[in-house]
């Protein structure tokens, strides 16, 4: 009988050993927390499909951002639902916006925590696209480019002058990256850091975020504008650009399914990778978690691992505070 000479269960046989080997580190650093933001007082909208996670009022929100800056998480991103929609998202960029107010409100009760706001205008127009909806050359509707920059502009403007740290803006019109920051630079803002959603695919996965932020298209879908989930040197294409345009962060999304996307990004640049674990990533989980299929814990820490794994910095996820509290535990 020969004996293995490499025997990788050395190194495996208890937690020290197993400890000090280890590749990839999940902290509480890395997240960030998504939370919606709606009109009202003393709301607090459970979402369904996402089990804990809620619809806030300006007031319930800047007192759940302290607990979030209490569990170590170091920033929010923000998605408003505005009391009105139209056409052309107005209440987006209104300078009373509701993302303004909630931005503001956070500020003064958690001053250390960062906030993100998500730049886009599917969850403020009636139609639900993220942009200006005419008819393209095909005569079918679809969302006009040019004139979707200029209101995604005065979005970004409005949060930024309501005090928000940074801005993502995640509509995926061509030339927004460059637009918002050569805007914010004119303004006097040229210190906020932009992160980009660049390669963000048309994903089925979004489905309860859009029960959330109450944003399904009204018409047609999104895959004019998202990523069709095929491509990948497409999503490298992507990210070039907005790396070219001034994007300081570059996030691929959704996550699990784009791993491969999230490694190959990582060897190609050197700019900060941020990861989104979307909605539906989140909801299939927890369904499962709630039947007693999955051990909820064991599964979310090796899903966010596995995404640090594969490049990501930054994860944005519904389970940051949770994960920041298992983290603690540890
Ligand atoms: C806005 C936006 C969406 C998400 C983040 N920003 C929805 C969409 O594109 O339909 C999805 C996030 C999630 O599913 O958790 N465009």
């Amino acid at each position: 009988m020969t004996f293995p000479r490499t025997r990788m269960r050395r190194l495996r046989r208890n937690a020290s050993f197993r400890r000090m080997v280890r590749e990839t580190r999940l902290s509480a650093d890395n997240l960030v927390f998504p939370m919606f933001v709606r009109p009202g007082e003393g709301v607090r909208n459970p979402i369904t499909s996402m089990p804990g996670n809620f619809q806030f009022s300006v007031d319930t929100l800047a007192e759940e951002a302290k607990g979030v800056a209490g569990c170590g998480v170091p920033a929010v991103i923000l998605f408003g639902i505005p009391e009105h929609k139209d056409p052309r998202g107005t209440e987006a960029y209104a300078s009373d916006a509701i993302v303004c107010r909630a931005v503001e409100a956070i500020k003064r009760a958690a001053p250390d925590l960062c906030v993100i706001t998500d730049v886009c205008l599917c969850e403020y127009t009636d139609h639900g696209h993220c942009g200006v909806v005419t008819e393209n050359r095909d005569g079918v509707p679809d969302v006009d480019n040019d004139a979707t920059l200029e209101l995604l502009i005065k979005e970004a403007l409005a949060h930024v002058n309501a005090g928000a740290d940074m801005v993502a803006p995640s509509d995926m019109m061509d030339g927004r990256v460059g637009a918002i920051r050569d805007a914010l630079d004119g303004a006097g803002y040229a210190d906020v850091p932009l992160m980009a959603y660049s390669a963000k695919y048309a994903s089925s996965f979004y489905g309860p975020f859009r029960e959330a932020a109450e944003s399904p298209p009204q018409f047609g879908d999104r895959s004019s504008y998202q990523m069709d989930p095929a491509n990948a040197l497409e999503a490298l294409r992507e990210i070039a650009l907005d790396i070219e345009e001034g994007a300081d962060i570059v996030m691929v999304k959704p996550a699990l399914a784009y791993l491969d996307i999230l490694a190959a990004a990582r060897q190609r640049f050197d700019v900060p990778l941020a990861a989104y674990h979307v909605s539906g990533e989140f909801a299939v989980v927890k369904a499962a978690a709630a039947n007693g299929w999955i051990d909820e814990k064991r599964a979310a820490l090796e899903i966010l691992t596995s995404i640090r794994r594969a490049g990501a910095s930054l994860i944005l996820t519904y389970w940051a505070c949770d994960a920041a509290r298992w983290l603690a535990e540890a």
